[in-house]
């Protein structure tokens, strides 16, 4: 207990009156272990097991998969008429059929596992670990939607006086525009699409310019599994064109947009400046998620909680940690226990079969993203205190950014989100409420991570904190659909939340019907 004596909010009677976290829930920061996949709610492969991974090692050695021709703006147009005539008869597809195809679509995405997770690690620079989960996260949700649009979107009757009957309706809104981010290209992708198909919506999917073969599988597999041609397709290509073309359609009918705030708000001008119909916009977006740490938190359940949320996915995560809130009176000891653990990750080629297993941190994306992220690392080593950082092979200085930790003096210090394994890391001290102020002026509202033994604080912060997640004791990344409903506020999003019960409700027009019998 000498650590929480340096924290006047914590004292021995609140501690004695907490329940100590169960041992068997403390992980150390073993790699290996980490980037195993422990999603609950669908079945998978054990990473743990050579037996079972090795047909996904195997998958790694063919071919990548062929381009994908970018549309051009004049077919994107064509494309949304198309889709517009189309929708009708999608709508008037039973319920229960449209959930079938959502359903057979999962069963597929099963049976073809390691072809998909080959897919991702080629395209997307996925681990196996964290492709094995990706692809178990498509799978549910195609099948939580699924089940979700058989309970909730049958015809509700309502109560009504004598002579009259009253029924609440829903029905899909049109053509929606989907555009998705390249960090989860199956699963956000395929979250989205199947979303607005089971509403009776049809859909013009535009994947991100990085990972639009991880899309088109998706596709292939959707309209094996019958779902009709003219009810999805696929539009390839940039942003600025042929996505800015079908979110200004006038056809469009609703958006559903995952990636950037900044992109976010360019679609949110284009929707008001229209004059046409009023389109509704789903908008989830970046996050500067902090974590907060005090002086009763258990160091090595810390350290696990860090590694993962920070640098697993080579940091390449909306839910990732940013920036890690630690009570000064631990900080020195912590500090050294994560520069240990950056010792221990294995970055390295997770496409290379014969070393894919071993990797623990993979690529960034692109030229881009590592030309950016090489700057704000330069920024630090002069402006900022060096924590820790993972050697990185010569090999890889190209292609990889190294897990990294440094130290700020104070939470405002850090403004905008960066999107790889950088942990920036502040000691604070005093009031825990003033701390949740300072992170929620940083306008962000996706997850916060909260370390503490002390349930009243874990409470108080998830309560005060405007973020959509709140993750107490573990990591804060990884979101299980239908068990984390995931999605945040302010800069992070409008909401509402994928993988949750009221999701669907946003891609349905509703009509009252009342029948005067
Ligand atoms: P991005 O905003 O650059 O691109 C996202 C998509 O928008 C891409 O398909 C892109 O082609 C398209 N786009 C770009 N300009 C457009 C325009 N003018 N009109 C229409 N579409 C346009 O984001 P990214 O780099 O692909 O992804 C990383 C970002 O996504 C990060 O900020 C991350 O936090 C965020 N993200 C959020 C969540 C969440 O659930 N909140 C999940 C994953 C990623
Ligand atoms: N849903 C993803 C996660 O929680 C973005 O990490």
């Amino acid at each position: 207990f000498v650590h929480q004596l340096a924290d006047p909010q914590v004292n021995l009677d609140t501690l004695l009156r907490s329940p100590l976290q169960p041992v068997a829930t403390m992980k150390l920061a073993l790699p290996a272990r980490l980037y195993g996949s422990e999603r609950p709610n669908s079945r998978g492969v054990d990473l743990n097991v050579a037996a079972e991974r090795l047909p996904l090692v195997e998958a790694l050695k063919v071919a990548p998969a062929a381009p994908v021709p970018d549309a051009s703006v004049a077919e994107a147009r064509a494309a949304m008429e198309a889709l517009h005539a189309a929708q009708p008869a999608w709508n008037d597809v039973p319920l229960a059929e449209r959930c079938a195809v959502l359903q057979r679509t999962a069963d597929a995405m099963e049976a073809q596992l390691p072809r998909l997770v080959a897919l991702l690690a080629h395209e997307g620079g996925k681990t196996l670990g964290d492709g094995v989960a990706e692809v178990r996260e498509a799978v549910d949700f195609c099948r939580y939607y699924a089940a979700q649009a058989g309970q909730r979107l049958a015809p509700q009757a309502l109560p009504g006086p004598t002579g009259e009957r009253n029924e609440l309706r829903l029905h899909g809104r049109g053509v929606f525009v989907c555009i998705s981010p390249w960090n989860f290209p199956l699963a956000i992708f395929a979250g989205q699409v199947v979303a607005a198909l089971v509403t009776g919506n049809t859909v013009a999917a535009k994947p991100a310019e990085q990972t639009p073969a991880s899309a088109r599988a998706f596709v292939e597999l959707l309209h094996d599994s019958g779902l009709p041609r003219d009810a999805l397709r696929l539009l390839a290509g940039p942003g600025e064109t042929v996505g800015a073309a079908l979110v200004g359609h006038p056809r469009c009918a609703g958006v559903c947009f995952t990636g950037s705030t900044a992109v976010a708000r360019l679609i949110a001008r284009t929707l008001a400046a229209g004059d046409g119909p009023i389109v509704p916009l789903i908008a989830e977006t970046g996050g500067l998620n902090a974590m907060i740490v005090d002086s009763s938190a258990l160091p090595e359940q810390v350290i696990d909680a860090v590694v993962t949320s920070a640098f697993r996915s080579a940091g390449q995560r909306c839910s990732a940690l940013r920036l890690l809130c630690v009570h000064e009176g631990i900080a020195d000891g912590l500090c050294e226990m994560l520069a240990g653990a950056l010792q221990e990750l294995q970055p390295g080629r997770p496409a290379d079969a014969a070393q894919s297993w071993a990797v623990d941190v993979g690529p960034v994306i692109d030229a881009e993203a590592h030309a950016h992220l090489g700057r704000h690392v330069a920024r630090l080593e002069r402006e900022a205190r060096l924590i820790g950082r993972t050697p990185l092979p010569e090999a890889l200085r190209d292609t990889h950014i190294a897990p990294a930790a440094f130290e700020l003096a104070q939470v405002g210090d850090l403004r905008e989100e960066l999107f790889g394994p950088i942990l920036h890391v502040v000691r604070w001290s005093g009031d825990v409420d003033t701390l949740v102020d300072r992170i929620n002026a940083l306008g962000y509202g996706l997850t916060l991570g909260v370390h503490t033994r002390i349930d009243e604080r874990a409470l108080r912060v998830a309560e005060r904190a405007r973020v959509g997640n709140v993750y107490v004791n573990r990591n804060m990344i990884g979101a299980v659909v239908g068990v984390q409903p995931f999605g945040g506020e302010g800069l992070s999003g409008t909401g509402p939340k994928a993988g949750g019960p009221h999701y669907l409700y946003r891609f349905c027009g509703e009509q009252t019907l009342t029948i005067n019998t």
